[in-house]
């Protein structure tokens, strides 16, 4: 996908249907949680439909400022990644909570702080609003990941630091684009050791297993 400046009407709506198509892709992968992983407790499931919910309800909020852009949602490309993760982690809901919720939308949170920046600087104080209700909802999304992330390691016998770098590793997962979004992340359950280590430059262990 071409990347274009913010300044211009066509930078600025691009970067809004970005946004939008990953709020859409949300959506369908709160509900993938909630009806692919069987026979977990009920709080799994009210949790990921809340989940659905609120991703829903951006989608609409970011439509609603592409349209008053005078575009709409499908009118530019977009990535496909988050969907992506959620296909090749439809198998192990361990792996998904690590790989979705924990590493794509944790991105999210370091991602929209820069992204506000741009807004404020071409004066778009509405979309910026939408940002603000989209990251703390967010928090709360990654929070509900971490804690089932860590129950099913927990179920397992198996230590939640160590696993999820593993898995990053394992499904060659992108790792953070710096700097993290370090409060947001605290408040959504990572602990100080993987920060430090998600905050330095990658290293690989052994390639691709
Ligand atoms: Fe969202
Ligand atoms: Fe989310």
């Amino acid at each position: 996908m071409a990347t274009r400046r913010v300044s211009s009407a066509e930078g600025h709506a691009a970067l809004l249907h970005a946004i939008a198509h990953i709020e859409f892709n949300a959506i369908n992968l709160a509900l993938d949680c909630v009806y692919r992983f069987r026979g977990l407790a009920a709080d799994f499931y009210t949790g990921w439909a809340d989940v659905a919910a609120e991703e829903a309800s951006h989608f609409g909020l970011v439509c609603e400022r592409l349209r008053a852009l005078g575009h709409d949602y499908g009118d530019f490309p977009a990535h496909n990644g988050l969907w992506e993760m959620t296909v090749k982690t439809a198998h192990d809901p361990l792996a998904r909570m690590a790989l979705v919720p924990r590493v794509l939308e944790a991105r999210g949170l370091d991602a929209t702080p820069p992204i506000m920046r741009k807004l404020e600087a071409i004066g778009d104080a509405e979309t910026l609003r939408v940002l603000e209700i989209i990251l703390r909802d967010e928090i709360g999304h990654v929070a509900l990941g971490d804690r089932w992330f860590r129950h099913f390691c927990a179920l397992r016998g198996v230590e939640p630091e160590a696993t999820y770098l593993a898995l990053i590793e394992d499904f060659d997962a992108p790792w953070p684009h710096p700097p993290l979004n370090l409060p947001a992340r605290r408040e959504a359950g990572f602990g100080e050791g993987e920060l430090a280590v998600l905050g330095a430059p990658r290293q690989r262990h052994g390639g691709k297993r």
